[in-house]
């Protein structure tokens, strides 16, 4: 696990439940949260609140120039939040809200510099979670929060996972059980009011412009959200994506390896240095399974990690975007 180096913070006992009241009290009081999202976990605080935003950022070690995303449960809370939803937008969220879906759209004042990063737009999102829709309309703010991971390391799909990576840090995680998706959500923006694929996710490319037509995609690899930074979601393990495993695994004979792969296993190891990310060709299974194959591999001091690469398409392209990422070395 990525050890959290900053020594001032304060040990808290963290407690994992099925209580949205305890979470709401906890997040009144400008604490922060770990709860579930039907993408991964989040780790969340009151948007209105800036200690709370600052804690966040604390807890998980993210430069403060990184935004975040504002959860709400309804779509009428975004009034409070942003000042125009364009066509193409409300068209988005009709198809796929409440769901993996983050748009970058105008602020108003009411939400501070400390969510936005300092820019202009504001990332929002209606997640697809009872508890967590159920928690946020308790609470009565929405809530801004991060995927709850320390900055840079895998990103969590499970209660255990957080507590695993934030223990001591934060009151509570509540529990939702395993998230559905397990790929975080995709964000669309609105760049001189065109359509604009700012991050792969759980909803694909296909799908999106199924809605809306033809969405640009990022020319160049220029860092416009920090999703985007090339080091991210990476295991402490050396991680390498392969378009042909078994040779990648004869090339490394020498190392102890560990393989993520799909559809069937490779003869050169023996099964229990596997792990199958799905049985047949469907990837949607595979990234809802990505994130715990990742963080199990990892704590099995592997010298090396392989993961095979997906096709590029559909969600195979989200999948191997975090997968690009995730081998950038720390
Ligand atoms: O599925 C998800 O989106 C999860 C769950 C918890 O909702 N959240 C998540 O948050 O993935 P995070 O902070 O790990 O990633 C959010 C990404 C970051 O890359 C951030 O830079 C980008 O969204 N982002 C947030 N606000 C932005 C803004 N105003 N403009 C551009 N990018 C923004
Ligand atoms: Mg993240």
């Amino acid at each position: 696990m990525q050890p959290l180096n900053n020594k001032t913070m304060p040990h808290l006992k963290t407690k994992i439940g099925t209580d949205i009241h305890v979470a709401a009290e906890l997040l009144s009081a400008n604490n922060v949260v770990a709860i579930p999202t039907e993408t991964v976990y989040g780790l969340a605080g009151n948007i209105f609140s800036e200690k709370a935003i600052k804690r966040i950022f604390e807890v998980k070690q993210r430069p403060a120039s990184n935004p975040l995303i504002v959860h709400v449960h309804q779509l009428e809370a975004l009034n409070d939040i942003v000042k125009v939803i364009p066509a193409e937008a409300k068209i988005l969220l009709d198809a796929f809200a409440p769901g993996p879906l983050t748009l970058l759209l105008p602020k108003k004042a009411a939400v501070s510099d400390w969510v936005t990063a300092g820019l202009q737009d504001v990332a929002i999102r209606i997640p697809d979670q009872k508890l967590t829709l159920a928690l946020i309309a308790e609470a009565g703010f929405p809530l801004a929060a991060p995927s709850a991971n320390p900055y840079t390391y895998i990103s969590p799909t499970s209660a255990m996972h957080v507590f695993k990576m934030l223990d001591g840090r934060i009151p509570y995680i509540l529990d939702g059980g395993s998230c559905r998706l397990g790929l975080e959500s995709t964000i669309i923006g609105f760049e001189r009011g065109k359509p604009t694929l700012y991050r792969k996710g759980a909803i694909t490319i296909e799908e999106i412009e199924d809605k809306i037509g033809k969405i640009k995609l990022p020319v160049s690899q220029k860092i416009v959200a920090p999703g985007m930074h090339l080091k991210h979601y990476s295991p402490k393990t050396k991680l390498i994506l392969s378009d042909d495993p078994e040779t990648d695994i004869h090339k490394y004979g020498n190392l102890k390896v560990g393989l993520i792969t799909y559809n069937a296993y490779s003869n050169l190891l023996p099964c229990e240095q596997q792990i199958l990310l799905c049985q047949d060709d469907d990837f949607k299974v595979a990234g809802a399974n990505l994130y715990g194959a990742m963080h199990l591999i990892d704590s099995m001091n592997y010298d090396m990690i392989i993961v095979r690469k997906f096709p590029e398409t559909g969600i195979g392209l989200s999948i191997n975007d975090r997968l690009n990422r995730a081998k950038a070395q720390r």
